[in-house]
């Protein structure tokens, strides 16, 4: 797939399909007035006739507009003006993809980041124009027989700018969102592939793959006895009810200054959650495989930074490692030792991220990050709270909440803070260890966030709990590749080469 930036007259641009926003009330957008004058009033005609109503996301193809350079002309309803916004905006190039793709059209020019959506300046809406076709375009089919795998066959997706000087920011804007494209698409397809294939193995190897691919990254992959002679025993003692041996991979990526603090990602990477003894209900369990979304996205994130050759320190943690009932799985009321030395009491099997997470984020101390930021599917409860639209995000440092906040919504891929507050570690308390690995049953991603806390002491950190925007359940049950697009750009702003 190829992006690429168009400026200059609309009317004279020669593409096999020019895509036009038309507003509510039959209100043509710029570059659709200038296609109407060149054209002598073909689009009026046609929305005089009353087919095209500017509804946000209902599209009209048309053929044979004359005396302009382009073979069709696909209108796509806005809303109405006023209300035109991001939502709308992806709405509607989601509409104008999905129509290309039923078309068989190979190649486009999308006019629509032209129009200004609320919220967003020119470097964003080109950005979101690339990232939001290249999410339409996504199909998994690395597990389907050759013969169903119909592929899309748009080849190339331009993008026009209105303004000339508008052109290089433009194509930082396209670079930025292509290769965003690229660790979303990564991301999906790891999450999306099945428990019984993407094992913490596979994900070592995919790391590795990409230390090959990529001279810039340095892997290592933690086996077992490694993490045995640490001392990580939560980790382990997850991974114990599992046959496939459990993998702490790590990828290193030194972009920065020598000595610049790395930037530290943490991704939960539990490639099956079936909850251990503590056996979560069978109803939708499928879904458990999304349980390395966070680990997922740390791959993500690392292609980008590699493709971009970003220049900062970033290092990519992920634990990787099945949770599921056995004869040596964990039981509630057992006691392990934790890599800090903390003792953790296991009340609940199904408990397990914190418990993987926990020795990662210690063992992150070594790095002295500059911050540590961790994405993990941990608990129902922020869905509860959030629903899943948003992301729910976790830290004391405000400066920290800041960054994460900006970068969810220059990138579309929100997030909400959730109080980190010391009254809540109480819940925690334990009768024979120092700490159990749940609270009471109300709060749940707090008494989560406040136990990974208890490990994140020696270092700026934020947890990221992902569980509701991950992954979509029902007919479009999938990875969502989220929080790719967020991690991407708190790295292009912390690299300094982020645009407005
Ligand atoms: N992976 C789950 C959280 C989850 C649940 C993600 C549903 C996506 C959809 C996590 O390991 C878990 O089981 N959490 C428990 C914690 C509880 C036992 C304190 C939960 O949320 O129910
Ligand atoms: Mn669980
Ligand atoms: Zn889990």
């Amino acid at each position: 797939m190829e992006f690429k930036i168009e400026s200059g007259d609309p009317t004279t641009l020669k593409t096999p399909c020019l895509i036009l926003g038309v507003f509510e009330q039959a209100e043509l957008s710029g570059p659709a007035a200038a296609i109407d004058k060149a054209s002598g009033g073909y689009l009026s005609d046609v929305l005089r006739k009353g087919d095209m109503d500017g509804e946000t996301g209902r599209t009209l193809m048309l053929y044979g507009a004359p005396g302009v350079g382009c073979e069709r002309v696909l209108l796509v309803g806005c809303g109405k003006r006023k209300e035109f916004d991001r939502r709308g905006y992806r709405k509607a190039l989601a509409a104008a993809v999905n129509l290309l793709v039923d078309t068989h059209i190979d190649a486009a020019l999308c006019t629509l980041p032209a129009l200004d959506p609320a919220g967003m300046t020119p470097y964003q809406a080109v950005r979101e124009a690339v990232t939001a076709c290249a999410d339409t375009l996504y199909r998994y089919d690395r597990t389907k027989q050759e013969k169903k795998k119909p592929r899309p066959t748009l080849k190339q997706f331009a993008v026009r700018v209105a303004r000339e000087g508008d052109a290089e920011t433009a194509r930082q804007a396209v670079r930025h969102g292509a290769v965003i494209a690229q660790g979303i698409d990564l991301a999906k397809d790891l999450s999306n592939l099945p428990g019984n294939l993407c094992t913490p193995g596979y994900l070592a190897e995919r790391a590795i793959g990409l230390g090959r691919d990529y001279p810039a990254l340095r892997v290592e992959v933690l086996e077992e006895k490694d993490m045995a002679s640490l001392g990580m025993g939560a980790l382990l003692s997850v991974s114990r009810g599992s046959r496939q041996p459990a993998k702490l991979i790590l990828m290193e990526y030194r972009g920065g200054a020598e000595g610049a603090k790395p930037v530290v990602l943490v991704g939960k990477g539990l490639t099956f959650d079936a909850g251990g003894i503590s056996l979560k209900p069978s109803s939708d369990m499928d879904e458990m495989k999304f349980d390395m979304c966070g680990g997922a996205s740390v791959f993500g994130a690392m292609l980008c930074a590699l493709e971009l050759a970003l220049p900062l320190n970033l290092i990519g943690v992920v634990p990787a490692s099945e949770n599921l009932p056995d004869g040596d799985a964990n039981k509630p009321g057992d006691i392990v030792t934790s890599l800090s030395g903390q003792t953790i009491e296991i009340l609940n099997t199904d408990a397990e991220g914190r418990l993987i997470l926990c020795d990662a984020l210690t063992y992150c101390e070594r790095f002295d990050p500059e911050v540590v930021i961790d994405m993990a599917t941990l608990t129902g409860a922020v869905m509860v709270g959030l629903g899943r639209r948003v992301s729910g995000y976790f830290t004391t440092d405000d400066e920290l909440a800041k960054q994460i906040s900006d970068a969810g919504e220059k990138s579309g891929d929100r997030t909400w803070r959730l109080p980190l507050w010391d009254e809540y570690q109480q819940e925690l308390d334990s009768n024979f260890a120092d700490i159990a690995n749940i609270g009471s049953r109300w709060g749940g991603a707090l008494t989560a966030a406040c136990f990974l806390a208890r490990f994140t002491k020696n270092y700026v950190w934020a947890h990221l709990d992902i569980a509701g925007v991950a992954n979509k359940t029902g007919p479009k049950k999938g990875a969502t590749g989220r929080p790719v697009p967020l991690l991407a750009d708190f790295l292009l702003t912390k690299s300094g080469i982020s645009l407005e």
